[in-house]
């Protein structure tokens, strides 16, 4: 994936910026507040995901103006692409190659990027959601039949839950807690199967980029975190059956894939509890870099990479390796500071003034 030229209409602080980015690396810079992580999150927003931001979408638009318009113009293995999309008080809609996308979802899979932010250090330091949320996006992009039968289980959960209340004053309600046990378990055992797939082709990639960003010193491992073993629908109808009673008791369903969790330690102690910043910045950074050799290897398609204030709190070792080791695709990289990375990348420089590209 390449972009080969952007530009925003009252986008965030730009009233207009149009861009031909380098292919290879582009070192976004400029004083705090101008615009460097805004220029980030346009480029984003094009995989169809929400921003990794906000997820009031008006806040995208440019204060005082009533719409927002961002336009691309990339490559990918099958040509040329114009993809712009609007953003106004109904929403977001899309223009792909001239017709209108019925949904942002259906834009999955056109554009591809991965993204780190600050805001993504949350995936070490926070609950399992985040982790879980870091899994499915991507496996939604990648696979369709996931993305539904994720969404089939959510929706199933909602409804066993809201009975699971109902039972207690109403035990007549309790058979029918058999329809929903039967839907969630084919949807909990394709979830849970494409996930432990999934964590186990991305366990290596990560503890390989994490070897490499602290020179060898420290060991990196991720895991799928469950606390049943159940794979298969007759595991997960099972499994549901038997913790019925506990569910009604608490009013909420205990187990399933909803609970489960991405384990993430450093030299086997976890990053959560005992990581340094650095470290847990670092992990982060690498879940996100292994990410996307996932997509690559799955999709065939590089894709590009948005990296907004990574270098903060990595040491110049862990700054050399990042620098060092983002090449070989399209890449747009923010700093304060710009001499270090534009000499070491060899990439094209852009200042950020108030919304604006200067040099
Ligand atoms: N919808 C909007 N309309 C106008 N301005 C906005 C809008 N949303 C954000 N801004 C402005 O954009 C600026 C922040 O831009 P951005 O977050 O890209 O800064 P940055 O260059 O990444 O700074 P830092 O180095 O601190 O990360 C702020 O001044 C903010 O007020
Ligand atoms: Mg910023």
């Amino acid at each position: 994936m390449i972009i080969k030229s952007l530009e925003y209409r009252f986008f965030r602080n730009y009233e207009h910026l149009f861009l031909n980015p380098d292919e290879g690396v582009n070192v976004i810079t400029g004083d705090n507040a101008q615009g460097k992580t805004n220029l980030i999150e346009g480029v984003w927003l094009f995989t169809g995901c929400r921003s990794f931001r906000t997820r009031t979408d008006m806040r995208l638009v440019k204060t005082d103006s009533e719409a927002s318009r961002i336009k691309t113009v990339f490559t990918s293995s099958d040509g040329e692409n114009e993809e712009e999309i609007t953003v106004d008080k109904n929403g977001r809609s899309v223009v792909f190659n001239g017709v209108k996308v019925p949904s942002m979802t259906s834009l999955f899979g056109k554009f591809r990027a991965v993204v780190f932010s600050p805001v993504m250090l949350s995936l070490v330091q926070q609950g399992p959601e985040e982790r879980r949320k870091f899994v499915d996006i991507t496996l939604c992009e990648l696979d369709g039949k996931y993305a539904r039968a994720l969404a089939a289980y959510n929706r199933s959960l909602v409804q066993r839950n809201a009975l699971l209340k109902d039972v207690p004053e109403h035990p007549e309600l309790a058979d029918m807690l058999d329809v929903w046990d039967s839907s969630l378990c084919e949807a909990a055992s394709y979830v849970t199967r494409m996930r432990r797939r999934y964590i186990s082709l991305l366990a290596p990639k990560v503890a390989e980029v994490y070897s490499g960003i602290s020179s060898e010193r420290e060991k990196l491992d991720i895991g799928y975190v469950s606390r049943s073993e159940c794979v298969t629908p007759a595991d997960f109808y099972t499994l549901y059956q038997n913790t019925r009673d506990e569910d009604i008791s608490r009013g909420s369903t205990q187990n399933g894939p909803h609970r489960d969790d991405l384990s993430i330690d450093i030299d086997t102690k976890a990053a959560r509890v005992y990581g340094s910043q650095g470290q847990q910045r670092s992990a982060a950074l690498a879940l996100k870099l292994a990410e996307g050799l996932m997509i690559k290897d799955a999709s065939g398609e590089e894709p590009v990479v948005l990296l907004d204030d990574v270098m903060s709190e990595l040491d110049r070792s862990r700054r050399d390796f990042v620098l060092n080791h983002i090449s070989g695709r399209q890449v747009f990289i923010t700093c304060c500071d710009p001499q270090e990375l534009g000499e070491k990348t060899g990439g094209r420089v852009f200042t950020v003034k108030d919304g604006k590209v200067v040099s």
